[in-house]
């Protein structure tokens, strides 16, 4: 199972990666515009910073055809592995999935709102899928319908992966964690309040106090 950070800011990077067992860092373009840096900028510190083993996500700009294949050509090549396009499936989208698929290109299929777009993406080859689950929660159940996904996936020996993104709450990563889910993309907020539960924090305040008190140093020797 991969757990991938969702964000462009690379000291939040730095961070969970020192932490976490990271498996790569997803982007879009708002992401990009919120570091209030230049996208040249922005993708060169991710190139730099990121092992070769350890997956770049990086989403396509153009909304037409020839633009999106000639972004993935682009962003696939920016390092020799572990590089994906992230193409929304819009009619547009669906056709440069297939497209870029043909030709042996990386694939992330994103702004999926529904398990059966996913689907068809899938069908088109993309080797992860994204549903947002928290914006898909505006139209129904965004957990249930990605739990459905990966049933669906599963029932018709489909090989995408399913890369949940779009999280407001540690509840949605958790269930989907718990329903077998390939892969998460979380912001770094989120993450946060899986790391930093404030039960353990008084825990090991409770037991540095106790041994204090007893032995005079907050060492073990
Ligand atoms: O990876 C897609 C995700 O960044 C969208 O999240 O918070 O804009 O719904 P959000």
């Amino acid at each position: 199972m991969e757990f991938v950070l969702d964000t462009a800011d690379i000291s939040a990077i730095k961070e969970y990666d020192e932490l976490l067992n990271l498996a790569g860092v997803t982007t879009n373009p708002t992401i990009i515009t919120k570091s209030g840096k230049k996208p040249e900028e922005v993708i060169k510190e991710l190139v730099d910073y990121l092992r070769l083993d350890q997956k770049l996500f990086i989403q396509s700009v153009s909304t037409d055809f020839d633009g999106i294949m000639e972004e993935a050509r682009y962003i696939c090549g920016l390092r020799p592995e572990n590089t994906y396009v992230k193409i929304p499936v819009t009619r547009e989208g669906l056709k440069a999935i297939k497209a870029a698929k043909a030709e042996g290109l990386n694939v992330l299929a994103t702004a999926i709102y529904s398990a059966d777009e996913a689907f068809l993406a899938a069908l088109n080859g993309a080797d992860y899928l994204a549903p947002y689950v928290n914006r898909m929660c505006n139209y129904g159940d965004g957990v249930g319908q990605t739990i459905d996904l990966i049933n669906m996936l599963a029932a018709q020996g489909v090989e995408s992966k399913v890369i949940a993104a779009s999280f407001k709450s540690v509840e949605q990563v958790h269930e989907l964690i718990a329903a077998g889910i390939q892969a998460v993309t979380v912001q770094p907020d989120v993450v946060k309040q899986m790391v930093d539960h404030p039960g353990t924090e008084i825990a090991v305040d409770e037991f540095t106090e106790n041994w204090n008190k007893a032995y005079g140093r907050k060492t073990l020797r």
